[in-house]
């Protein structure tokens, strides 16, 4: 469960997220949804207390991220937007090493490790670099990386960027299964497509404040019309603004 109350981030005197209400339940795959610039990343680094807020709070499964970080932050897998792995380390190796920032006894982290591997269809590189991976298979060990400590809460920064569709395919069902276990998905898009496909409730962001909320029916039901195309409804929700990235969905 994630809740924010009244959370706001300024950058001097840019306010970058604006007193934002979130409250995403057990067992939902949330969207985050808006336009570059919109203040999705510097709302995930508070969510994950990578940043501090200027004013409000982050709770996480009802714990207080700025009163008990250390608690709060082990619910938590971050998959960040530009995440940073080992080259010269071996996938084996890099998690081995995040198994123990954990604190995971190794015993289970060995059997953590090649069963998470084993989902994600990367065993046969476990032993490799991981200079060596593609990019996809990169993104791979990051989310596993993310898994291995079993958080209640995973948060994903734009997650399908620049992955084939057979990963994207795999970590949408990766999401459906974590969020069926009882657990809490929020991930941040730029792209409604990728919202409408993974995602049961999205929030729309703009400007750092939430425009609307609900199920992708309910937002086209609240500008009138389940006529419109979703590209119309957002250009709608974002008043025309910042349509490159979305023409360029379009034209791909
Ligand atoms: N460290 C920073 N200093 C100043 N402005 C920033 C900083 N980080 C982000 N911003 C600004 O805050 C706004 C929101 O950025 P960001 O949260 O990265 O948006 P998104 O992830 O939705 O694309 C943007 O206008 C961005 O330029
Ligand atoms: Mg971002």
């Amino acid at each position: 469960m994630i809740e924010t109350i009244n959370l706001t981030k300024k950058y001097g005197e840019f306010v970058a997220v604006n007193h934002l209400n979130l409250h995403v339940k057990t067992g939902e795959i949330y969207g985050f949804l808006g336009p570059n610039g919109a203040g999705k990343t510097t709302t995930i680094r508070m969510l994950t207390g990578l940043l501090r807020p200027t004013s409000g709070k982050v709770l996480i499964d009802g714990i207080d991220m700025a009163e008990n970080p250390i608690k709060a932050k082990a619910r938590i897998g971050l998959i960040p937007d530009t995440p940073s792995v080992y080259p010269k380390l071996t996938g084996n190796e890099f998690l081995d090493f995040v198994a123990a920032i954990y604190e995971i006894p190794s015993r289970e982290s060995r059997r953590k490790i090649k069963e998470i591997l084993e989902m994600l269809d990367l065993l046969h590189k476990a032993n490799e670099l991981i200079e060596t991976y593609s990019h996809g298979m990169k993104q791979k060990i990051v989310i596993a990386a993310a898994l291995l400590h079993d958080p209640s809460v995973l948060i994903l920064d734009e997650p399908t960027v620049g992955l084939d569709p057979k990963s994207a395919k795999l970590i949408k069902d990766l999401l459906k299964a974590f969020a069926y276990k009882g657990k809490t998905v929020f991930m941040s898009t730029h792209i409604l497509e990728i919202a409408e496909r993974m995602c049961d409730r999205v929030g729309i962001i703009d400007y750092g404040g939430l425009i609307a909320e609900g199920t992708i029916e309910e937002l086209r039901k609240k500008v009138g019309e389940g006529e419109g195309s979703l590209e119309d409804l957002f250009l709608k929700l974002t008043g025309g603004e910042d349509t490159k990235d979305l023409l360029k969905f379009l034209e791909e």
